[in-house]
């Protein structure tokens, strides 16, 4: 990676569309549209600031291993991710949510083990753990809310907003695990070898958040 540019990892859609007045802030301008172009790097209007567009879920990845020097991620990503390798130096205050629990309205009474759909695996097996409970975790990669209707589990894990998806298919919010927002993530070894531009972005980062507020 070159010295003089920072590749900044967003995925599409929520956290692409959040992040772009906080880059507004730093003067930093997409040249284009991730959700029009094919292209998964993206100049910007800043010759030293390029994006990469990657999965929500890829984004501590890339971080970590140097396929980006920062990126940004959401809280639950983070949690299931673990965070190692990376910094996480300021909440970006966006894409707001909860790690919920849920199950059925009418929940028919629990034989045995708690089965618990998410793909969030590591997040809701420490929850339970700490809880002194023992679950039988199924991973899906999404589209959890329909486990428990067709009797494939019990409870699912999964962020909640306005509580309308699950609503809408016959669930209630239960425990509250974590509330959520984006982070803005750094790659260790970009924070030693860019650091004045690293340092740079995290400050126009944290003027941008307190001017969204
Ligand atoms: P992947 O493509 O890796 O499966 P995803 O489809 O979950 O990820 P998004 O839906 O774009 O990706 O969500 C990105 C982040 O936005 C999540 O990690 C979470 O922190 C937050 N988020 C998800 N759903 C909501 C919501 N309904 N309201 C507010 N924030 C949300
Ligand atoms: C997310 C999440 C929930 C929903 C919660 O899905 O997976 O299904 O939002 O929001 P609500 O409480 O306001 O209904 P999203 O709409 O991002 O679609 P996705 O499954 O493609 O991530």
């Amino acid at each position: 990676m070159s010295k003089d540019v920072l590749t900044l990892a967003l995925s599409k859609g929520r956290i692409f569309k959040d992040t772009l007045p906080l880059l507004a802030h730093a003067g930093i301008e997409p040249l284009e549209d991730p959700e029009k172009s094919r292209k998964l790097i993206i100049e910007t209007s800043h010759p030293d600031v390029r994006l990469i567009i990657v999965r929500a879920s890829d984004v501590p990845t890339y971080v970590e291993h140097g396929g980006a020097d920062l990126g940004v991620a959401g809280k639950d990503v983070l949690m299931e991710h673990g965070g190692a390798g990376l910094y996480e130096p300021v909440d970006l205050e966006i894409a707001k949510c909860k790690l919920m629990t849920a199950g059925p309205t009418q929940a028919p009474e629990l034989r045995g083990r708690l089965r618990v759909a998410t793909k969030f695996v590591n997040a809701t097996r420490r929850y339970f753990a700490e809880q002194g409970k023992q679950v039988d975790i199924i991973k899906l990669y999404g589209s959890m809310e329909l486990a428990p209707l067709v009797g494939m589990a019990d409870q699912i894990v999964d962020v909640v907003d306005t509580g309308n998806t699950l609503k809408a298919n016959g669930l209630e919010p239960l425990e509250l695990i974590a509330h959520i927002s984006s982070r803005l993530i750094v790659n260790k070894a970009s924070m030693k070898m860019k650091h004045d531009k690293v340092k740079s972005f995290i400050t126009l980062m944290e003027e941008a958040v307190r001017k969204n507020s």
